[in-house]
């Protein structure tokens, strides 16, 4: 023998209530995404440095200051191994040609993101000889834990 499982009628009202309003929610959510055009990101944002007349390495703007441009991509940065003289104060610019990817450097101020379509800028002096890793610290892809560049103070 079948039995029907029993719900009051409240309980039955309650349920209705929040279908009708889950609806209401999911169909407000929709008309709202398509009379705002939202979609996801396409990566469709990128911006050509070299059409700027920028190209990625190293420029001297005076006696211990450059600038460096960078571009990040899967899974590399160029320029790859940067030269700099001890004592010179460097500002970077990073963009991305892809995805977002990190740009940080160890043991200094130099924490940034590399964005698709923007330019990030830090500055930092360079007082001792040494070698510093460049990481990508934003999980970019499967190659992410192999990008990575170096700068040589010398
Ligand atoms: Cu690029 Cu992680």
């Amino acid at each position: 023998m079948q039995q029907r499982l029993h719900i009051s009628r409240y309980e039955r009202i309650f349920l209705k209530l929040g279908i009708v309003i889950l609806l209401v929610w999911l169909l407000a959510l929709a008309v709202d995404a398509v009379a705002e055009n939202v979609n996801p990101p396409t990566g469709s944002q990128t911006l050509d440095m070299t059409q700027y007349g920028i190209q990625p390495g190293l420029n001297q703007t005076g006696p211990n200051t450059y600038d460096a441009y960078y571009v990040a991509r899967v899974f590399s940065f160029e320029p790859d191994d940067l030269k700099i003289p001890v004592g010179s104060t460097v500002t970077f610019y990073v963009t991305s040609a892809d995805v977002v990817h990190g740009f940080f450097v160890p043991y200094t101020n130099i924490n940034m993101m590399a964005v698709p379509g923007l330019v990030n800028h830090m500055t930092h002096r360079f007082t001792k000889k040494a070698t510093y890793l460049l990481l990508c610290h934003e999980y970019c892809g499967i190659g992410h834990q192999d990008m990575f560049a170096k700068i040589e103070v010398q």
